[in-house]
């Protein structure tokens, strides 16, 4: 384990038992509407997630990645604004958007706003965690790995800081980091 965690809440092996179950209920939803998501993966939290998560779809997708947010220490902000916009047009594409955890979901609500208004034919969620308590808006992830306590957590994709990104594993800092 690193030295700055305080403990695992969530193990490398539950993560890939998990986007495995994920992965096949995705594949099923979407083959009995007989069409493909196109998976678009938030930059940077959603990254280890979505590179376990479609090892386990069996169909033809395609990914893509856009960066909107800033998120400042361990408060989340409201505005977002578009770092990296998507490749190409999404005019009439499924999208299955990728993110690391739904906070107040004021990212989410935003993001889906502007890809439904970019033409996307539906906008569909898939979130590695969910923290129900810190709800701000209206919306929850059609697909969620894991709730988890309303905790400040890092690992597979979430940071402190930028750090802890890649730990294998979603865990709690210990407190002294954040004084
Ligand atoms: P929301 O807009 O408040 O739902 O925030 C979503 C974003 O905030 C996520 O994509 C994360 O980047 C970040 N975030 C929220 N909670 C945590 C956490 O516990 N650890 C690390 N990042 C978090």
């Amino acid at each position: 384990m690193h030295k700055d965690v305080k403990k695992i809440l969530i193990s490398e092996e539950e993560i890939v038992k998990r986007c495995e179950e994920l992965g096949r209920q995705i594949t099923a939803d979407y083959e009995a509407k007989q069409e493909a998501p196109l998976l678009v993966g938030l930059l940077k939290g959603s990254v280890p997630f979505l590179a376990e998560l479609i090892k386990h779809i069996d169909m033809d997708i395609m990914f893509d990645f856009m960066d909107v947010s800033s998120y400042e220490g361990t408060q989340s902000v409201g505005n977002i604004r578009v770092i990296k916009d998507l490749d190409s047009s999404i005019n009439g594409v499924s999208i299955l958007l990728v993110e690391d955890i739904v906070d107040t979901g004021r990212t989410l609500a935003e993001v889906k706003r502007m890809l439904l208004n970019k033409g996307a034919k539906e906008v569909k969620i898939v979130s590695l965690l969910d923290k129900p308590q810190r709800r701000v808006v209206d919306i929850s992830a059609d697909y969620v790995g894991f709730a988890v306590p309303n905790e400040f957590v890092i690992g597979y994709g979430l940071d402190f800081d930028q750090k802890y990104r890649n730990l294998p594993y979603v865990g709690v800092l210990k407190d002294e980091l954040y004084e």
